[in-house]
């Protein structure tokens, strides 16, 4: 498989999570985790090997998609630290969706397309399944290690505590 349908598979793949998750309909928990371990092997692939292998053809847009993926990885990172229960727990599942959906939009309508036509189909193949390979290697390390251990409170964390006082406050009168 080409190394450019092998990343969109794993797109629609992610995308299918999020709709699971949204929907309420199932346990959060391991569709999250799911989620998290599918986002981080994939990011780790394409920041590893799909990236440093097709930046010469982009160089910008590869350049804004490790910044985006630093973004979405900080999205996440807050995410799997929110309890399910959390008045802000869907605010962030949709956010990170929001973020990913943006930055899956570039890669597919402006990356793959210019990497498709200067990458001839017998190297895309290749290094499409060693891509392969290492995704499976990366989802079975799963995201606790892939991802580096550091988390930051924000000013948008602290902003929106006077909203959660007053929320819990309300519930608590009624
Ligand atoms: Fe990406
Ligand atoms: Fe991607």
């Amino acid at each position: 498989m080409k190394a450019t349908s092998l990343l969109e598979k794993q797109h629609r793949k992610v995308e299918s999570l999020f709709k699971q998750l949204e929907s309420g309909r199932s346990d959060p928990a391991p569709v999250l985790a799911e989620l998290a371990n599918e986002l981080a092997a994939h990011m780790a692939i394409e920041q590893e090997t799909f990236y440093p292998a097709v930046q010469q053809i982009k160089e910008d847009v590869i350049l804004e998609s490790f910044e985006e993926h630093a973004i979405a990885e900080l999205a996440l990172k807050r995410l799997l630290s929110t309890s399910p229960d959390d008045l802000s727990f869907k605010a962030r599942v949709t956010t990170l969706k929001e973020l990913i959906q943006h930055h899956v939009e570039e890669e597919e309508k402006e990356l793959f397309p210019a990497v498709e036509k200067a990458v001839d189909e017998k190297r895309l193949s290749e290094l499409g399944r060693s891509m392969k390979a290492e995704f499976e290697q990366r989802l079975a390390e799963g995201y606790e290690t892939l991802l580096p251990a550091g988390y930051k409170k924000t000013s948008a964390d602290q902003a929106s505590r006077a909203i959660h006082e007053s929320h819990a406050n309300g519930a608590a009168r009624a």
